[in-house]
């Protein structure tokens, strides 16, 4: 395949980027697009020239890591699917693709397509977590859970905290993101000693990081690569409010 791909580039989060220009070749449809990536920073190093920094770890849509808006959609064109495990035969021959990083005020941009997502870490240190022993899985079988219920919290442990969510989103909201982690833990016993000051916590962490407000556009849902569903952003707003009568 023969690919022109639109690249932003970016020395730092103070400086101005701009878009920059690569023709590629011999492109295979079946290489991944970090693939077809690591191949144009190859050539580009060859000419002594900088390579285009982007983020990736695991490469099997399971870390969250990798970030790229590709052609204006968070991970590209294929639903449920990270930028990582997005294939070259999505794209036709001879196209224009254009590759940014997530745009949001609470991910400023560290250099090219990589952005600095720390914001997530606080919202986690602030509640995402159960201070209670698990055991082992011994232990933890020994806590009976209905299937339905370990079903709803499993497809909310999905989350890979990818960030896509915000970058979707016209306001920059990390709900999504922040309901799937909160109600994981609000559905299991585990979670439940710290069930409210856990959700105060993290919204209020979630809005000094200045995430923006949820207004139903469901952006999110629609480029989730794992498909987490906006109905856990109802249940937070349950628990929230839940969480501020009591307290
Ligand atoms: S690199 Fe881990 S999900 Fe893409």
């Amino acid at each position: 395949m023969r690919l022109t791909l639109r690249v932003w580039r970016q020395k730092n989060a103070s400086e101005a980027g701009r878009m920059e220009t690569h023709e590629v070749a011999d492109v295979s449809p079946d290489s991944s697009f970090l693939e077809m990536l690591d191949a144009l920073n190859e050539d580009l190093i060859a000419d002594g020239k900088e390579p285009i920094e982007f983020d990736s770890d695991c490469r099997e849509g399971i870390c969250g890591t990798c970030s790229l808006v590709i052609n204006g959609i968070p991970h590209g064109p294929e639903s449920g699917t990270t930028a990582c495990q997005l294939h070259m035969r999505k794209f036709t021959d001879g196209s224009t693709i254009t590759i940014e990083p997530w745009r949001a005020r609470a991910f400023p941009v560290v250099r090219d397509l990589v952005v600095d997502r720390s914001a997530f870490d606080r919202i986690i240190q602030s509640g995402g977590f159960v201070s209670v022993n698990t055991g082992s899985a011994q232990d933890a079988n020994c806590l009976p859970v209905g299937k339905p219920v370990a079903d709803e919290a499993f497809d909310a442990a999905a989350c890979i905290g990818c960030g896509a969510c915000v970058a979707a989103c016209k306001n920059a909201s990390a709900m999504l993101f922040v309901s799937a982690k909160v109600s994981q833990l609000a559905l299991l016993p585990q979670g439940q000693p710290e069930r409210r000051a856990r959700v105060r916590n993290m919204v209020g962490t979630m809005d000094a990081e200045g995430f923006g407000n949820c207004t139903n556009q469901y952006e999110c849902e629609a480029v989730c690569p794992k498909e987490i569903s906006v109905s856990h952003i109802a249940r937070m707003n349950r628990e929230y409010f839940a969480a501020s009568v009591v307290d």
